[in-house]
């Protein structure tokens, strides 16, 4: 989706970082509770120290539905998380994202017509009524509102096996909600979930979008437990087996943590797979002089690097690179927006239309309230 930024004045792009420091501080102060800074862990340091909560996609969801005091909510995260946020605050709150171009490939690997067209082949051969569409938070409002409609539910990395429970979960008689599920856009996460739950690879095949009914057989579309859809984080992807074996000669003592956005080869090799958050706790409860190498994205890894003098924190990849669209927001927009508000111009709020909003804050709600 072609998403439009506007160029940022040279006020602002010429701007020394000190300068903008002191420009975000004073037009954080203006503001007072009317703002609130929500900040992903793969945001920059010059953005996330202005942050006045940091978390994962999932605790930052919670944020968004649980305070209702902040005027406005800048979103230094991409731009799903934005619009969920816009689903998940009240109707007086304004959510803005500094730059419009922070997307997110995975989430794009996924668009409504394609779902709905999936969902229409996977009606030709399997009961649909027995099928539980299961998106990751890294999708567009459309399809939130798809799975909503359609007695589905949304999940972050850190709640994905309890949302694929209660998909598949049976009632007091027997009954299953689903004896399927449709999971995108990550193939991953759904398969090392699935995976976790005990299901093998006979209860996974891949649907590929580009290939009529996914590419599958008949008898595995009925028979199938976890479709997963044919996507994947370009950042995630990108963390190996062999990196994990060349950190372990190198650390035979060291800790692995990675993100089940990487492949399953590679988290069955790992100490430890979790969520954003859950990478964050796994360096704190590790004892002092630890050795810890993460498959996740280098601004949190850097970060945890700093923030944990008494450990060494390093990404399993040498020649890693950032989430190019999560890195789109620096100081120069956080101070565009912000001096925007004290001037009173709302910039580059996201909305999501009501229609689909009603039904993705269903998805969005059940996953809260399952989780
Ligand atoms: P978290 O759910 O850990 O916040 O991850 C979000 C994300 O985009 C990872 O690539
Ligand atoms: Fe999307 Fe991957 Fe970036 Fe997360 S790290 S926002 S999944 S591209």
């Amino acid at each position: 989706m072609l998403r439009l930024q506007t160029p940022l004045p040279d006020d602002y792009t010429k701007a020394t970082t000190g300068q903008l420091a002191e420009r975000i501080g004073a037009a954080k102060r203006a503001l007072g509770s009317r703002v609130i800074v929500l900040g992903h862990h793969y945001q920059r340091d010059e953005v996330m120290a202005w942050a006045d909560v940091r978390g994962d996609s999932f605790g930052l969801s919670r944020i968004a539905a649980d305070q209702s005091d902040a005027e406005y909510v800048v979103f230094c995260g991409v731009h799903f998380m934005a619009e969920s946020a816009d689903v998940l605050t009240a109707a007086h709150q304004k959510v803005l994202l500094p730059d419009l171009n922070a997307g997110c490939s995975m989430a794009d690997m996924a668009d409504i017509g394609s779902v709905e067209d999936a969902w229409v082949d996977l009606g030709e051969v399997t009961d649909i009524e027995k099928v539980v569409p299961v998106t990751y938070m890294n999708s567009a409002a459309a399809l939130k509102a798809f799975v909503g409609a359609h007695g589905g539910i949304v999940c972050t990395s850190s709640n994905a096996r309890a949302v694929l429970t209660w998909a598949l979960a049976r009632d007091e008689f027997g009954r299953s909600r689903g004896h399927q599920v449709l999971f995108f856009p990550d193939q991953h996460l759904g398969r090392n979930t699935g995976y976790q739950l005990g299901y093998g690879p006979e209860d996974m095949a891949v649907w590929n979008p580009r290939l009529d009914h996914g590419g599958l057989e008949e008898t595995t579309l009925k028979n199938t437990t976890l479709l997963l859809w044919k996507g994947h984080c370009s950042v995630h992807q990108r963390f190996s087996p062999d990196q994990i074996a060349s950190f372990r000669s190198e650390h035979p003592q060291g800790i692995v943590l990675v993100h089940p956005e990487c492949a399953h080869e590679v988290v069955e090799l790992a100490d430890q797979v979790g969520s954003t958050d859950a990478i964050i706790r796994a360096v704190d409860e590790a004892p002092s002089g630890s050795v810890i190498g993460v498959g996740t994205e280098i601004h949190l890894v850097n970060r945890l690097d700093h923030e944990n003098p008494d450990k060494t924190v390093v990404s399993l990849d040498p020649l890693v690179c950032p989430c190019s669209t999560m890195f789109r927001i620096d100081a120069s927009h956080l101070a565009w927006v912000l001096e925007g508000l004290v001037d009173g111009q709302v910039r580059n709020r996201i909305t999501v239309d009501e229609a689909t909003a009603s039904w993705a804050r269903v998805a969005l709600q059940r996953m809260l309230s399952t989780t």
